[in-house]
């Protein structure tokens, strides 16, 4: 017999060594998250997985399920929360979403929605954030980025080239690429790359096709993002 525990009354079965993400995701039940993919190790940093757990707070990708557990996710304790988490995320870089050609295949966007944000409520920061445009196939807007690390682990994990990394610290925390000159046109990094489909903004952009599916057609203009729950779609679908 599986074993199981409750999220939010639903009895989720789970197996030895998953967390509880994983379960709920088996079992079809969105926990919204981030920094979170199932193809890799959990990073934890976004916190917007939080679910309580027998009352207390945890986040739901790095917490390994155990009989019995009760969990909470759905609750609006937990949405505020993640509602001004992301926010925050909006007002820390320089989301504009209206002009971003990611629009509908973004996965802040799309979480803001389904967490019924309906304004940033924080002061905007304005970072001074450069573009790296030498790439002959892909631009880099770091004004986008929410540091979830997946293009850093896709590349280093998968790839094995390191392309990026996150420096810094705090609040200076932020993404580079590995090259002497900062410049993506300065490594190996190509369209085969895991790391070239795995940003969840609208960071690491192809060339040439940013309007090639239009506005309205999207994968979160068809479905909001719970719809998908494990499902992360590549950049390159749009
Ligand atoms: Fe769990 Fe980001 S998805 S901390």
């Amino acid at each position: 017999m599986s074993k199981t525990f409750t999220l939010d009354g639903k009895t989720i079965p789970f197996t030895e060594g998953q967390t509880i993400i994983q379960a709920a995701q088996a079992a079809d039940v969105y926990i919204p998250h981030l920094c979170y993919h199932p193809e890799f190790k959990p990073h934890g940093s976004c916190k917007l997985c939080t679910v309580k757990v027998n009352g207390r707070q945890t986040a739901s990708c790095t917490m390994q399920a155990a009989e019995g557990m009760t969990v909470e996710s759905d609750i609006e304790e937990l949405n505020a929360e993640r509602r001004a988490l992301t926010q925050m995320l909006f007002v820390e870089g320089n989301h504009f979403c209206p002009s971003c050609e990611k629009s509908g295949d973004c996965q802040l966007q799309a979480t803001a929605y389904q967490l019924g944000m309906m304004t940033t409520h924080y002061d905007h920061f304005f970072p001074n954030r450069p573009l790296d445009a030498t790439h002959q196939e892909f631009l880099l807007d770091f004004n986008r980025c929410i540091l979830c690390s997946l293009c850093v682990r896709a590349s280093r994990d998968v790839d094995g080239k390191n392309v990026f990394a996150l420096a810094g610290r705090g609040i200076k925390t932020h993404l580079m690429v590995n090259a002497r000159s900062g410049k993506l046109a300065d490594t190996d990094f190509t369209n085969d790359d895991k790391a070239a489909h795995v940003c969840p903004v609208g960071v690491i952009l192809p060339k040439r096709c940013g309007f090639k599916v239009p506005i309205g057609q999207r994968t979160f203009d068809r479905q909001p993002i719970s719809a998908y729950v494990d499902t992360r779609l590549p950049a390159k679908d749009h």
